[in-house]
């Protein structure tokens, strides 16, 4: 079975790792879906989050990362995936992600399962990352070492330095 896992990566961090990796497990392939939502801003090019996601999956063979700019359903469709693969962190998640897989399974007719985030991972959140490294804060329990410098690089970046 292919699993599709969807997120907007902006950074990866040690909590979508551990997702995929436990997946990997459990499915054939994941792929791992670089998208944005549409009124988001992010800190990272679609390019840059795909590198950095390709970069901290090399060791896990059956995993591969694509991005797009349009609907989950449609890239869920054009990369044969049977399922979507959604990580639940705490209740908290659940009201959004029941919209979410109730509208791809309407307009894609994919249904999506969902694995329950390692508890130590559970407050970890992207914003948090992004906040901690633009105070020059320390990142490394957060997100895998291969990218902590991009992060704290794309920080100084955004406020023009
Ligand atoms: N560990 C740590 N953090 C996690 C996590 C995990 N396992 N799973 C989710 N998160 C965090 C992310 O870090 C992110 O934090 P932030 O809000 O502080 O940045 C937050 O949870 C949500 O991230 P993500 O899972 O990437 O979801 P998203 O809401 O950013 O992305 C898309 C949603 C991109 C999948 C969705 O908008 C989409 O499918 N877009 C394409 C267009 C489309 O099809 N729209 C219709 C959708 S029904």
């Amino acid at each position: 079975m292919r699993a599709i896992y969807p997120g907007s990566f902006s950074p990866p961090t040690l909590g979508h790792l551990d997702i995929i990796r436990r997946a990997a497990k459990l499915f054939g392939e994941v792929v791992v879906a670089v998208l944005s939502q549409s009124e988001k801003r992010y800190l990272f090019s679609l390019e840059e989050r795909k590198d950095m996601l390709r970069r901290i999956l090399i060791g896990v063979p059956n995993a591969r990362v694509v991005s797009d700019t349009g609907l989950l359903a449609d890239v869920a469709k054009r990369e044969g995936a049977d399922v979507i693969l959604r990580g639940i962190r705490d209740a908290s998640d659940l009201p959004l992600e029941m919209q979410m897989a109730a509208a791809n399974r309407q307009i894609g007719g994919v249904d999506t399962v969902f694995l329950v985030c390692s508890p130590e991972y559970s407050l970890l959140s992207s914003s948090i990352v992004r906040d901690c490294a633009r105070h020059r804060a320390p990142i490394a329990g957060m997100v895998p070492p291969e990218i902590v410098n991009d992060i704290y690089a794309a920080c100084l970046r955004d406020v023009g330095l």
